[in-house]
């Protein structure tokens, strides 16, 4: 039962773009985002973090600054149609390099970056958005992962980041806009993979 019950929120999600008015219950985003507690991290390293901006100025402010000057004429259109809630999700690579020099786990060599084979902190920084983005779905609302390709040198100092910490993009959360039918996009103009072309088996 439990298994179907996954598939139904993992078929649900879609990538969310316009969103109503309505606010997110404070007790209903901690539930979404304390799922990300529940994330796998290599050496259980755990050094995912959320910054939330869901106070109205702070997020014209935030779109303000990340929007790029060639969409700035869509700004207001925008904000209007934008979540009530962006959250923004951070990792340390200085957090696992530490963490991997450690006793009990100085043995697999990976003190410095250069020994890693991929950069773990991102790819347990997905799983843990994955988890969030999963879990607004669960709670009967809609979960948006961007890239933010402007204006985080301004951003990150005026949230008080330390320095270690990287920006990883955003997570906007709410409630699903009528008007959020997608299309076009590549959700629509490139067909799924399927299972043949996914799953090798024992050889590529
Ligand atoms: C790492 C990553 C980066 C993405 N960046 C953006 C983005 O900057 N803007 C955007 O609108 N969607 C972004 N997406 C959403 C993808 O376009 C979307 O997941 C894909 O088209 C499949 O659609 P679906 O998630 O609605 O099923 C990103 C998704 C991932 C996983």
């Amino acid at each position: 039962m439990a298994r179907v019950e996954l598939r139904d929120i993992v078929r649900k999600r879609r990538m969310v773009h316009r969103f109503t008015r309505e606010p997110v219950a404070d007790e209903t985003l901690l539930r979404i985002l304390e799922i990300a507690r529940h994330a796998p991290s290599a050496g259980f390293s755990q050094a995912f973090r959320l910054v939330v901006l869901d106070d109205p100025g702070r997020l014209e402010w935030f779109w303000r600054l990340t929007t790029p000057p060639d969409e700035l004429p869509e700004l207001d259109q925008r904000i209007a149609t934008g979540p009530p809630v962006v959250v923004l999700p951070f990792t340390s690579k200085a957090a696992y390099l530490d963490r991997y020099s450690a006793p009990d786990k100085a043995g697999f060599g990976l003190q410095s970056e250069e020994a890693w084979p991929v950069p773990f902190w991102h790819v347990d920084a997905g799983m843990a958005i994955m988890l969030i983005l999963l879990a607004a779905v669960d709670e009967g609302l809609g979960g948006w992962y961007f890239g933010i390709v402007h204006g985080e040198s301004d951003l990150l100092p005026e949230l008080g980041i330390p320095d270690q910490y990287a920006l990883l993009g955003a997570i906007a959360i709410g409630h699903r806009a009528p008007e959020d039918v997608r299309t076009q996009g590549s959700a629509f103009s490139r067909p799924r993979v399927s299972v043949d072309e996914l799953v090798r088996r024992s050889h590529w």
